[in-house]
């Protein structure tokens, strides 16, 4: 009996990808792997099933494709999902280890084998595997489009029969995966970006695709000491921090701002004083919304108009560009179940790297460490 993947259609509000693409599922069965797709589930990514059949997969129920070996998932599975899978199954997919971890819990509580692609780690044999990454790209790709749309201003520097019309200012903070792929779009528009990070390795980086880094001057005294001390120091510098950003907020069309270390709230980087300073008409788009946000006046999952500028809280751009997304996360997936796929079994090898890491959930235990502190209180 071969091995079987199964495909639910995505049914959280708002989300239009799906996990799995026909040229993606076409390798696996080349692979002698059999695909099962739950009828319509690419309907929102304009995959029909047609194409899905076509690349020799097999169109089912929604009860077919969660019984099946492995399951492919975009968005964490709900409670009644996790009742219809296979104990002995294994699920790939996003699973929000770090922000629901009841979630892995309730994945060990039925005996299935979880794989959170959150936490597959940054190591270069897993770079093909890095969902986060390729998700992160569309979505700094897609926050610049938002703002540019919704900015009542030019991006580029004009020169017309009317006079000159100056380029915007994109300020652009926190430059990882996102901030770096929101500078270069910003700057194929034609407008003028500035980014900030608190790690200077990305100086470079930002230089070479044309924005200027913003330097603050940050420095604390010796931050070595451990405890109360150490806190508060740390405290002080994220207050100078936010001081220091308000004129170059206040000097911003737009702002983007995608600063976040995993599995902690979001940093406040622009205050009420920063979003005052900026003229109306101004837009920010806070990509870290999800997570508490970059800004005071965010509010998840909405857009506002505080001061006269617009905060764009939305949190999952992917999905507004779900044929792409799609696309690439389905491409991840795949790396992931043929890294797994030996001698015609799916096999997890807890010794790998990769699945030591992603892996959340097997023998009907949470097994991740920090999934485990955090279900424990
Ligand atoms: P990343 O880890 O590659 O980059 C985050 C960057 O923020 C790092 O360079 C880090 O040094 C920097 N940073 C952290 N604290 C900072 C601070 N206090 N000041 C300045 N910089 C700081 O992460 P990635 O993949 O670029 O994702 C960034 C954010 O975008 C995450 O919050 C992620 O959840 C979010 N995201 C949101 C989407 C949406 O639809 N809204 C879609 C995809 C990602």
């Amino acid at each position: 009996m071969s091995t079987t993947i199964g495909v639910p259609a995505e049914t959280a509000e708002g989300e239009r990808r799906v996990a799995l693409v026909p040229e993606v599922a076409s390798r696996l069965i080349k692979k002698g792997l059999r695909v099962v797709i739950e009828r319509g589930a690419g309907a929102k990514s304009y995959l029909a099933d047609e194409a899905y059949v076509e690349s020799g997969a097999e169109l089912g129920s929604r009860e077919d494709a969660l019984g099946a070996d492995v399951i492919l998932k975009v968005q964490p599975p709900s409670d009644e999902d996790i009742a219809k899978m296979n104990p002995k199954a294994t699920y790939i997919g996003f699973m929000s280890p770090l922000d629901a971890p009841a979630i892995s819990a309730k994945m060990a509580e039925r005996g299935v084998t979880a794989l959170a692609m959150e936490l597959v780690p940054r190591i270069s044999r897993a770079q093909k595997m890095d969902a986060l990454s390729a998700m992160s790209s569309i979505g700094g790709y897609k926050a610049v489009l938002m703002a540019a749309d919704i900015l009542p201003k030019f991006f580029p520097l004009l020169t017309t029969a009317a006079g000159t019309v100056k380029p915007a200012n994109v300020l652009v903070l926190g430059a990882g995966v996102a901030g770096l792929q929101a500078i270069a779009t910003a700057r194929r528009l034609g407008a003028r970006v500035s980014a900030y990070d608190i790690r200077d390795a990305v100086r470079e980086e930002i230089e070479s695709l044309g924005a200027t880094f913003v330097e603050l001057e940050l420095e604390t005294q010796d931050s070595s000491d451990s405890g109360g001390y150490a806190k508060a120091l740390a405290e002080e510098k994220q207050r100078r921090q936010v001081e220091l950003l308000v004129p170059h907020i206040g000097n911003a069309d737009v702002v983007v701002t995608t600063a976040l270390i995993p599995g902690r709230p979001a940093p406040l980087l622009i205050s009420e004083d920063a979003v005052k300073a900026m003229a109306e008409g101004s837009v920010i788009i806070d990509m870290a919304a999800a997570n508490g946000g970059n800004c005071a006046f965010t509010e998840s999952g909405k857009t506002v108009v505080k001061e006269g500028v617009t905060i764009v809280g939305h949190t999952n751009l992917p999905a507004e560009m779900p044929v792409h997304a799609s696309q690439m996360y389905a491409r991840t997936l795949m790396a992931m179940v043929l890294d797994f796929y030996k001698e015609e079994a799916f096999v997890l090898d807890m010794e790998d790297d990769i699945a030591k890491g992603a892996c959340v959930a097997i023998g009907g235990e949470v097994v991740n460490e920090r999934v485990k502190g955090l279900l424990a209180g």
